[in-house]
């Protein structure tokens, strides 16, 4: 899959709703019900990030949601690329981008969903054939104003800001024209999850699905 077709994915998937949930799953119990959760309050796009033993099998737990459609994220290496494609992820996302890990996602035919902050790194990314990227970190980058500079000379690109985004800052970003959707994690904190507080999580994906965009 080329890149051009991996963005052109990845824009399909950015469509589905104003927020991505970033997902830390320790728990493989856990998965399920936190897909079904998210996907009722009307976020089906979901990131479980690979940071977490637990992740792969929470990908394959979560492949089985209804509605639901299942990437992973933090994909650092053409092993994670791998892995994740195994597990039933059907995007990923990176915090960056290289060569070895462009490759990885031809060959495996997943579409990816790659960091960039620069103009310099958004435009070797163009080069590669992406135009869906991530913007990450984005608060910590100069947030939506950064966001919005990029849009001036580089209007093609759509993005994805994450890291720092919260349900008080998502509207600064998703009023922008360049801006397809915002990745957070606010929508399932540990402690709900811990909890089993999944109605607790619907409604945080909720107040997230109604942002405007
Ligand atoms: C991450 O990689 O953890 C994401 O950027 C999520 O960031 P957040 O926790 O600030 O939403």
């Amino acid at each position: 899959m080329t890149p051009a077709d991996q963005s052109t994915e990845a824009r399909k998937i950015c469509a589905l709703a104003p927020i991505i949930p970033v997902l830390v799953v320790k728990e493989v119990a856990h998965a399920a019900p936190l897909a079904r959760a998210l996907v009722a309050g009307g976020l089906p796009a979901l990131e479980v990030t690979l940071r977490t033993p637990a992740a792969l099998e929470a990908i394959r737990a979560m492949a089985d949601v209804p509605g639901g459609v299942v990437g992973a994220g933090t994909l650092l290496t053409p092993a994670d690329v791998k892995a994740a494609k195994a597990a039933g992820a059907r995007f990923g996302v990176s915090p960056g981008l290289t060569e070895t890990l462009v490759k990885a996602c031809q060959d495996e035919g997943l579409p990816l969903l790659p960091g960039c902050v620069t103009a310099s790194e958004v435009m070797r990314a163009m080069e590669w054939g992406y135009s869906t990227l991530k913007f990450f970190p984005a608060e910590s980058s100069g947030g939506a104003a950064a966001v919005k500079a990029l849009g001036g000379p580089l209007p093609q690109v759509g993005f994805c800001p994450t890291g720092g985004v919260s349900l008080k800052n998502a509207r600064d970003y998703l009023s922008l024209p360049n801006v397809l959707c915002a990745g957070g994690s606010w929508v399932a904190p540990e402690a709900k999850m811990i909890a089993g507080d999944w109605a607790g999580i619907e409604t945080l994906a909720a107040e997230a699905s109604a942002l405007p965009r």
